[in-house]
């Protein structure tokens, strides 16, 4: 899986493109991004993204078992990853304090803030797109960058062409 993980990412990429072109509708893309990213990375429970409101973060469209609804800023891995608009990759979620577990078999976690930066532009974080493994140390330096270069396609978009 490890040597490959490179050119998945470059296929998911690739169909990101496909599934963003010529829509702008911002829920419909990310409803369509996070089923894109559900079912084609391997070892995944949750996949989704939580969009900023104010000083949280409010629930988006996602693939996985129910969630919670509302993380304030600054807490829980979701929280953390949008104020210091930073990716947080989390190995294991039991060593993560204030980590919310809306999936009792979660293991792993990766989040990553919808930041206009990533797209090359300036702005405050937009939200975060959030991904959860069953497994132990599921997620890696390769999936960050395969996930920020998704997350940047997806906000470059939005910038571009919606609202
Ligand atoms: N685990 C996240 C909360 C969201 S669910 O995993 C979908 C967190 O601690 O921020």
């Amino acid at each position: 899986m490890t040597a490959r993980k490179p050119d998945l990412y470059r296929e998911l990429a690739e169909q990101l493109r496909g599934l963003l072109a010529g829509e702008t509708d911002r829920t419909a893309n990310a409803a369509n991004m996070a089923a894109l990213i559900y079912h084609g990375l391997p070892d995944i429970n949750w996949a989704g993204f939580y969009f900023r409101r104010g000083q949280e973060l409010v629930l988006g469209p996602f693939q996985g078992k129910p969630a919670c609804v509302r993380i304030p800023l600054g807490k829980a891995v979701c929280g953390v990853a949008a104020s210091r608009a930073a990716t947080v990759l989390v190995r294991d979620v039991h060593d993560f304090p204030g980590h919310i577990a809306c999936d009792p078999n979660s293991r792993s976690e990766l989040v990553v803030p919808l930041l206009p930066v990533l797209a090359g532009m300036a702005g405050e974080v937009l939200g975060v797109l959030d991904l959860d493994s069953p497994l132990l140390a599921r997620f890696d330096a390769m999936d960050q960058a395969g996930c920020e270069q998704l997350v940047a396609l997806f906000v470059d978009h939005h910038h571009r062409y919606a609202g």
